[in-house]
């Protein structure tokens, strides 16, 4: 990743202080190369750690305009980019069983080359595609601290 001079590397190459919403817009950047038909990403870490807001801010840089609510109570919200990606925002936060994401009606997207974003992973075991790439996100003061697997470093 080529090292911005807004954030500073902390310990390990693959993780990331981020002091600001806005600043996950770097972050994004480099993430959002990584989306692609049928790919999967889960964002993992405690409330409020800053997973909707760095979906958003990929959603962003993939070029969606509007509004990108948290899907914390729709469970689920769907775009499509100017290019014919289309993404599925999932927060299983409130999904208490995987049995219940059945009733959602899951399998459609996975037959079609749907990008997943799943908040709250854990309560989908099972039931949601598995990973192509785990991002975790943890508070550090006022900033998060993104982490994603160092096998994607580029430069
Ligand atoms: N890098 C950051 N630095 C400072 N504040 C941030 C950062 N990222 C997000 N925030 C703030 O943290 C709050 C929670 O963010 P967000 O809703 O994205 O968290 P979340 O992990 O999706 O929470 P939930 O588990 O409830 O879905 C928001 O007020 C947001 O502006
Ligand atoms: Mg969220």
């Amino acid at each position: 990743m080529k090292r911005e001079s807004r954030l500073n590397q902390l310990d390990s190459p693959a993780q990331w202080l981020v002091s600001s919403p806005q600043l996950m817009a770097d972050v994004s950047r480099y993430l959002a190369q990584h989306v692609q038909r049928g790919s999967c990403i889960y964002f993992e870490g405690e409330l409020g750690s800053g997973k909707t807001t760095l979906i958003r801010s990929i959603f962003r840089e993939l070029g969606i305009e509007g509004a990108i609510p948290s899907p914390t109570f729709s469970i689920m919200e769907t775009y499509t980019t100017l290019k014919g990606l289309e993404l599925l925002h999932l927060d299983l936060y409130r999904i208490e069983n995987p049995k219940e994401l059945a009733l959602i009606g899951l399998d459609e997207f996975r037959e079609e080359d749907w990008a997943w974003f799943i908040e709250w992973p854990e309560n989908g075991t099972d039931v949601i595609p598995a990973a192509d790439l785990r991002i975790r996100l943890r508070h550090a003061g006022n900033a998060r601290i993104v982490e994603f697997p160092p096998e994607l470093e580029v430069q």
